[in-house]
């Protein structure tokens, strides 16, 4: 654990509040701050009880639960352990005999515009079918499956068949490398891979099979026996007798009825892979009924869902917020939502806008980059601009992934919610499942930039480093003092990795120590994300290590020495990646320097992938040291902001390379 940053010190003061609108309030499921205070009371005098209700009243058990939260192995937290149920059938076949079954469950926009429906009742059919496919392949409960796939019905369709079956799904983004695709089917041990032979995305067809050959072709995934291929496109790919076969093929013959797998409460129903401190990503293991039941609240709560609303959340089902909020809760929900195949800005920038006066979105969630991204685009593009579409439909807005700037909380909340609609800027990480701080849009006054308070039953405190709470107005570090039911497991295969990165001794042990800084404001208590403090970076809502990004570079060992790797802000991607390399050989300047800066971004994106290429990268002839060798990341921030350094250097074995990494190469 590191010191809280400067950035933290920071003490903007915001003073505009917008209370929610009479109508926001009518008929929301938390209406009024006395509403919200009477759950987080009920949470206070009987921890136990509160969470129980909530998992009594949200999910369909198969053997209900006797035992609510088991702490005797602390942090490994359990929660109705001995309750049994089916994450599949709380999705879908809750909703069949209901009035839901007919709804549509799902509207897909593909890239190129063409729309497709599903219903409840169809949705059910296809996940049943593949499902038995799957079994069909030898597949069983508790086999790990990597799922590589584009924005589609199929992504949510596998990720579902496997919930259906109790097998245990690890989706991968697929703007991973086939290198980064290869570490997680080792690491996981998965025995079969879902993907599609291209995905579409801005009028290109890209491969993702390809890349799937190129991730088993070393001979080491013996485990992987299947490797499943939706056919997104009629474009051929390569397949490999006896191991490849096509949906069309995998499901012949299937029966659309799959009886779900029963499994314990406990049982992991995904694990995710992300960033870290040190280079190797985490295998975030997630369980069965907590997770699903806060996936399934938190849409009732936070976007205050309803049955005549079309949820639209932009993330990608291969993060922690397509999973919870596009594969899992809105249709835990019942929720009719939107699926989106391909990006923002094709065939323009009005592409979101236009969308959702198409489908009549009405609870829309993206990301500040996005919004940031599109501010620029209609500043710069009267055609693309909100207003020249009809956004009417809009009820709710939500943030997730990064700080908001208040400057785009408010172009949001004008331009895009017309000064009607409430933005939640949702706090949350892939470790915690669900939403943890959160603004409700029927209940609590918002302030720009500020997710605003905890949900009921979140215990988050901002403490010092002893774990003494600090004073509102003071910045400290995010922890969550109890247990809740969605949180992270453990990390897949390294429980001791888990105990240190979450919950490390100084504070206490049981502490959930989140790895963001924060600040609670000094009128109201609202917290405040003041970003991470530890070195993992947020570039454009995707969470990136920069010693991960530092292992890929010094992998390149023709070339390169040594790297650091530092974020610095950027105005549309929230913080930009900015390494500091030594080459091998003597120090490039001009035109030199940038084709190997360019040979090396390559590099990082064939290692990682292209979300993980660094914005800048300067070669110095050293970097700056301490005189044990240590290198001084606080100077290499300093120089990649352009600041001057008025830090003490008094450690520093080489302060005249300094002067060299500062000037731009
Ligand atoms: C950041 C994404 C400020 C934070 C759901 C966290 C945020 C990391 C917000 C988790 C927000 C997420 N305000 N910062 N509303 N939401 N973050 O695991 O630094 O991809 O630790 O989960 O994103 O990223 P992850």
């Amino acid at each position: 654990m590191s010191a809280p940053s400067s950035a933290i010190q920071s003490t903007l003061v915001e003073n505009r509040v917008f209370p929610p609108s009479e109508e926001t309030m009518q008929g929301a499921r938390i209406s009024g701050m006395p509403a919200y205070e009477a759950l987080c009371a009920e949470a206070a005098q009987d921890f136990e009880g509160y969470w129980a209700r909530l998992a009594r009243e949200n999910l369909i058990w198969d053997k209900p639960f006797t035992r609510t939260l088991d702490e005797s192995n602390a942090p490994f937290y359990r929660w109705f352990d001995d309750g049994e149920l089916n994450a599949s059938a709380n999705c879908l076949d809750r909703h069949i005999g209901t009035p839901t079954e007919n709804k549509t469950a799902i509207i897909f926009e593909a890239d190129d515009g063409s729309v497709t429906k599903v219903t409840y009742k169809e949705l059910l059919e296809r996940v049943s079918q593949f499902a038995n496919g799957l079994k069909a392949h030898g597949i069983v409960k508790g086999d790990r499956v990597l799922i590589y796939m584009p924005m589609t019905i199929e992504g949510v369709i596998a990720m579902q068949a496997c919930a259906r079956i109790g097998a245990t799904h690890s989706v991968v983004f697929g703007g991973f490398s086939a290198k980064a695709v290869h570490e997680r089917i080792l690491d996981v041990g998965a025995v079969a891979v879902i993907t599609a032979n291209y995905q579409m995305r801005g009028g290109k067809e890209l491969p993702l099979k390809a890349i799937i050959d190129d991730a088993l072709s070393g001979g080491d995934c013996v485990n992987v026996r299947n490797v499943f291929v939706f056919e997104r496109s009629k474009s051929p790919c390569a397949m490999v007798a006896g191991r490849d076969k096509t949906f069309t093929e995998m499901m012949a013959g299937q029966s659309s009825e799959c009886a779900p797998e029963i499994v314990g409460a406990e049982h992991p129903l995904f694990i995710l892979y992300t960033s870290g401190s040190t280079g190797k990503p985490k295998g975030v293991q997630h369980s069965t009924a907590g997770y699903l039941m806060w996936a399934k609240q938190t849409m009732e709560w936070s976007f205050d869902i309803r049955d005549t609303d079309v949820f639209w959340c932009t993330a990608d089902i291969g993060w922690i917020t397509g999973h919870t909020y596009v594969a899992y809760g809105p249709l835990a929900a019942g929720a009719t939502q939107i699926i989106f195949e391909g990006i923002p800005t094709y065939p323009n920038a009005g592409r979101f806008w236009q969308m959702i006066e198409r489908h009549k979105c009405s609870v829309f969630y993206t990301a500040p980059t996005a919004i940031r991204s599109l501010i620029k685009a209609a500043e710069a593009d009267a055609a693309v601009h909100p207003d020249r579409s009809d956004l009417t439909s809009l009820r709710i807005l939500g943030s997730v992934g990064e700080p908001i700037n208040p400057e785009a909380w408010m172009w949001y909340y004008k331009n895009i919610g017309g000064e009607r609609c409430p933005v939640v800027d949702t706090f949350w990480q892939t470790e915690n499942g669900g939403h943890v701080i959160t603004p409700l849009p029927g209940a609590t006054p918002l302030v720009p930039g500020s997710c605003t308070l905890p949900l009921p039953g979140i215990i988050a405190q901002v403490v010092d480093e002893t774990g003494a709470e600090m004073p509102n107005g003071d910045g400290g570090i995010l922890v969550i003092k109890r247990p809740w039911p969605s949180m992270i497991r453990t990390i897949w295969g390294d429980p001791e990795r888990f105990k240190k990165s979450y919950f490390p001794e100084e504070l206490g042990g049981t502490v959930y120590l989140a790895g963001d800084g924060a600040v609670r404001s000094a009128d109201r208590g609202y917290f405040r994300i003041t970003g991470r403090i530890d070195d993992v970076l947020n570039v454009s809502g995707h969470r990136m290590g920069t010693m991960e990004i530092e292992s890929a570079l010094v992998a390149k060992t023709d070339l390169v020495a040594e790297a650091a790797v530092v974020g610095r802000p950027d105005d549309v991607t929230g913080e930009a990646i900015c390494a500091f390399v030594v080459l091998k050989r003597s120090r490039p300047t001009g035109e030199e320097a940038k084709q190997i800066a360019k040979e090396l971004r390559d590099w990082v994106a064939k290692e990682i992938g292209p979300i993980a290429k660094p914005k800048e990268i300067r070669f110095g002839d050293n970097l700056p040291k301490t005189r044990s060798g240590k290198i001084m990341r606080r100077l290499l921030r300093s120089i990649a902001k352009g600041e001057k350094i008025t830090q003490d250097i008094s450690t520093l074995e080489n302060p005249a390379i300094l002067d060299q990494l500062s000037e731009s190469n």
